[in-house]
């Protein structure tokens, strides 16, 4: 526990409640998280770990399912909150990418959740962090949650 608060910061801290090491899904949402993948993380959202390609397919999914609700601008709407910016980045600071396409793929679209392939959720999360301004690079995020998990989301520069 005291390692993993050292690993992920007070942040991501404030989205957890820890009960016997499993996390537990708190008000703020966020989906269940292994400490131990986050502490095998190896690289971060700064590395270019999407592509820009991947980022414009992501786009069109998003477009159709998800925009009704958190906008076209990603800005969030009346109900829905922003997924992508400094507003988002926030709540997602230390925590792993693989975390984030969890809890998408979980209760995302809320209209109903589950309903993407595993590769369209991969490429939303490809999308909200273009649109949160983090760089592209030469290679696909991979649509595999423990690759994902490799992968630490960090505050934008
Ligand atoms: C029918 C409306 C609706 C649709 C469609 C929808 N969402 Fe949501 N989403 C919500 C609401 C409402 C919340 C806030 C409640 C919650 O956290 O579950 C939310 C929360 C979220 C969060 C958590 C934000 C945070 O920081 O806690 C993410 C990420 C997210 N949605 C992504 C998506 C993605 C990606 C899609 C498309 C695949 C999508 N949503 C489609 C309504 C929607």
């Amino acid at each position: 526990m005291s390692k993993w608060l050292t690993v992920c910061g007070a942040a991501a801290v404030s989205a957890f409640v820890f009960m016997g090491g499993a996390a537990v899904e708190t008000a703020s949402g966020v989906g269940a998280a292994l400490p131990a993948a986050m502490q095998e993380a190896s690289s971060s959202t700064l590395d270019g770990v999407f592509t820009s390609a991947q980022a414009r397919r992501g786009r069109r999914v998003y477009n159709q399912n998800c925009a009704s609700c958190h906008g076209q601008e990603l800005t969030g709407g009346e109900m829905a909150p922003s997924v992508a910016g400094a507003g988002f980045i926030v709540y997602w600071t230390e925590v792993p990418v693989g975390v984030l396409f969890d809890r998408i793929k979980m209760t995302m679209p809320e209209d109903g959740p589950g309903r993407l392939s595993d590769e369209e959720y991969t490429d939303v999360v490809a999308y909200m962090l273009d649109r949160s301004d983090y760089p592209s690079g030469e290679t696909e995020l991979p649509a595999d949650k423990a690759e994902m998990d490799k992968i630490m989301i960090v505050a934008g520069e």
